[in-house]
């Protein structure tokens, strides 16, 4: 069993050790927020949090993040009303929305450890996080609006 904390509850798991944890999110936990992109860490539309850092789930196995806490999109707000939630809404960000959840974990670990990045910083903290199409303006305006 592989024990950790999930969106700030604890749970205990009989799966394959070398399992992601995207596909322990969404297969065993049923947490379907958290997507498959790639599969291979490169599109970031799996991205988590991992004791507050934003993290691919893709290719994490689930060994290493016993007793550790994860947060997922589920997780990071009470009724998606996180202020990055809300300007996303506002700016109308999504497209296809597809890659959004992963887009939201990354700003939101950004924000949490860099409360008024500058343009740059912004753009290298999301540059791991692919949109197909093509919200970056809009990302980037929202990440803006909650930063000042
Ligand atoms: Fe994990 Fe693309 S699905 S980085």
């Amino acid at each position: 069993m592989i024990d950790l904390t999930v969106n700030g509850s604890a749970v205990s798991l009989d799966v394959g050790v070398d399992t992601p944890v995207l596909w322990v999110l969404r297969d065993h936990l049923g947490l379907m927020g958290t997507k498959f992109g790639c599969g291979a860490g490169l599109c970031g539309a799996c991205t988590i949090h991992l004791d507050g850092v934003a993290t691919r789930s893709c290719i994490l196995p689930i060994a290493a993040v016993a007793g550790r806490q994860l947060t997922t999109i589920e997780g990071l707000s009470e009724s998606a009303d996180h202020p990055l939630q809300r300007a996303w809404v506002e700016h109308n960000v999504p497209q296809c929305g597809y890659c959004q959840s992963g887009q939201l974990m990354s700003a939101a670990a950004l924000l949490s450890e860099n409360k008024q990045p500058s343009e740059t910083e912004i753009d290298q903290a999301m540059s791991g996080n692919i949109c197909r199409c093509g919200t970056y303006p809009r990302i980037k305006r929202a990440i803006q609006q909650v930063a000042v």
